[in-house]
């Protein structure tokens, strides 16, 4: 009886995940968030070397909860569905290690309000644990050729702080080229587009 029901749960659990949008790469897989992630994500988003570039993230854990399950994970079933038109809707993904299968990041996409329109960016971040291995260069590029294989978004923007060495560096490996230098409050960042054209 316990032995059925483990199998049952197990049946259930993989089908909650078939059911999941995902990317797969050479050594992490893309995936859609679900509230199952919620403790690994917390635990990202108090990581001071991700929170101090990225304060946005910064919030209790009842605050990520919300936000994971009334933002982020409808967001994505609207763009999901949305797709090719998917027009200023905001889109975020896991990082997952394939060999482990933890939750070490997460890459998004959506408009960014401080750039001149066509103004859909990506962003993304990776646990301190598991930098330079080019994982994050990975999740981007697969997120790029997706946007451009299956929407109709023909330009992509990102941005990183002019002293983000890592962060320069992932946009440039991906392809982007840059355009010139936004100050957005009181911090200045390099300003890169890429075009599906490139
Ligand atoms: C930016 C970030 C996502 C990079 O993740 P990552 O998985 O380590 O990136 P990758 O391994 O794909 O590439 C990192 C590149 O930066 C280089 N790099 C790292 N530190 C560097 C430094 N101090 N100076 C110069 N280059 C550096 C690495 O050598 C690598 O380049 P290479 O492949 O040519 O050797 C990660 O540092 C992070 O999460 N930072 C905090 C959040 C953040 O900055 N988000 C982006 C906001 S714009």
């Amino acid at each position: 009886m316990i032995k059925d029901m483990r199998l049952e749960t197990d049946r259930l659990k993989k089908s909650t995940l078939s059911n999941l949008f995902t990317i797969g790469c050479e050594d992490i897989v893309l995936r859609e968030f679900r509230l199952e992630d919620l403790d690994e994500l917390y635990a990202l988003t108090l990581q001071p070397e991700i929170t101090d570039i990225l304060p946005d993230w910064k919030a209790t854990k009842e605050q990520r909860k919300e936000f994971l399950t009334n933002m982020h994970m409808p967001s994505n079933k609207i763009f999901l569905k949305s797709v090719p038109n998917v027009g200023d809707t905001w889109f975020t993904v896991g990082i997952i290690l394939k060999k482990t299968s933890e939750f070490i990041g997460w890459c998004c996409t959506g408009p960014c309000d401080e750039l001149p329109k066509p103004n859909r960016e990506i962003g993304y971040a990776i646990s301190k644990y598991h930098r330079n291995k080019g994982y994050t260069t990975q999740a981007v590029m697969a997120m790029i050729k997706y946007l451009f294989e299956n929407t109709e978004v023909k330009f992509l923007n990102a941005i990183a702080l002019t002293t983000n060495k890592p962060s320069n560096r992932v946009i440039e490996k991906c392809g982007f080229n840059y355009t010139d230098n936004v100050t957005i409050g009181d911090r200045e960042f390099y300003h890169y587009i890429l075009s599906k054209n490139e």
